[in-house]
């Protein structure tokens, strides 16, 4: 089966397509076919040899990216008795999605629910998993409040916009003019250009700022903020900076990493299917043509998700 895998850390052009073999199947263990990987700026980091994600595997070369998948079941291990053949599942996993096929603890996915797209599924795990957490979990927003989300047409943002509306609050999302009649249709209450800093200048103060771009765009954005206001950093590499700036300024902060956790994501894949909650897929490349996705994902002005095809 056909992967993509980097044997050293560089540019988009170490992804190479490879053939892989098919390991065994363990006790508890699914075979899946891959029909989407949701490429996201972890992967094109750790590719390029940035962040925790490349200190985790920088041993371990060669290695495949892919945290975020969907696909359908094409073999069981035994003791597997949840799932059927041709069942689709989805979720997030410890890496090699950008493959054909990939073997998982069956344990790791769920069910794609009726109603819910491949696509949507796809890119939902992460960048939703990652927008929930941070909004509730880490971010505590309240209904009535006011929450600012940089990068909020992105992976991440776009979805916490509608979570974040979901939830009661007044949603202040910044983005290039482009974007502005796309974050309205999500349910932005104010779309603010951030190259605009008269516009910027006329922001009411926020609860809440989910910073997705973090570093000097971080720091700046934190006199945005009400006394006492609160600040969730989500790029790991600035994390510190920008949360050293918001002490500073008595605001509470705190970075975040994603975790796994499958009823979270049965809610949100829920909320797909019952139409609370969209996916936006903006590009969708095929399996072998893993740099351009990755050079698409780095140009850091991407609409929605970015997907690979099995
Ligand atoms: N800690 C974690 O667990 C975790 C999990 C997921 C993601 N992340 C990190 O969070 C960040 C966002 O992830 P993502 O998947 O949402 O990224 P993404 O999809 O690549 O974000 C793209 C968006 O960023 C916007 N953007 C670029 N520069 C901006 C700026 N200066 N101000 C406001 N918006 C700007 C673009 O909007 P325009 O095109 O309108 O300019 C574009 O829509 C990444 O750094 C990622 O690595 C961390």
């Amino acid at each position: 089966m056909k992967q993509l895998v980097i044997q050293a850390f560089g540019d988009a052009d170490q992804l190479k397509l490879t053939e892989a073999e098919r390991p065994a199947l363990a006790p508890g263990q699914v075979r899946i076919r891959m029909h989407y990987a949701g490429v996201n700026p972890i992967d094109a980091k750790t590719r390029a040899g940035l962040g925790w994600g490349a200190q985790a595997i920088k041993d371990k070369l060669p290695w495949s990216p892919g945290f975020e998948v969907m696909g359908s079941v094409l073999e069981l291990g035994v003791e597997v008795n949840c799932y059927q053949v041709g069942d689709r599942l989805f979720g997030l996993v410890a890496g090699g999605g950008y493959g054909e096929e990939l073997v998982v603890e069956a344990e790791e996915l769920l069910l794609v629910p009726e109603g819910v797209s491949d696509e949507m599924a796809a890119g939902l795990s992460l960048a939703g998993a990652t927008a929930w957490q941070g909004l509730t979990d880490h971010g505590a927003l309240q209904a009535g409040e006011r929450v600012l989300i940089s990068a909020a047409a992105g992976g991440v943002g776009h979805l916490a916009v509608q979570l974040a509306k979901g939830l009661g609050a007044t949603v202040v999302a910044l983005a290039s003019p482009g974007n502005h009649d796309f974050l309205r249709g999500l349910g932005a209450d104010e779309v603010i250009d951030y190259r605009d800093p008269a516009a910027l200048d006329a922001l009411a103060p926020v609860d809440l700022f989910f910073d997705l771009v973090g570093g000097t765009s971080g720091e700046t954005l934190l006199s945005h903020l009400k006394p006492g206001g609160r600040v969730v950093t989500v790029p790991t590499i600035t994390a510190p900076q920008v949360i050293a700036a918001a002490e500073a300024r008595g605001l509470k902060a705190t970075g975040m990493l994603r975790r796994i956790d499958n009823e979270h994501l049965d809610i949100l894949a829920g909320m797909i299917a019952d139409g609370r909650l969209k996916v936006e897929v903006s590009h969708v490349f095929p399996l072998a043509e893993g740099p351009a996705a990755h050079r698409q994902i780095e140009s850091g002005h991407t609409r929605g998700k970015v997907l690979l095809r099995g």
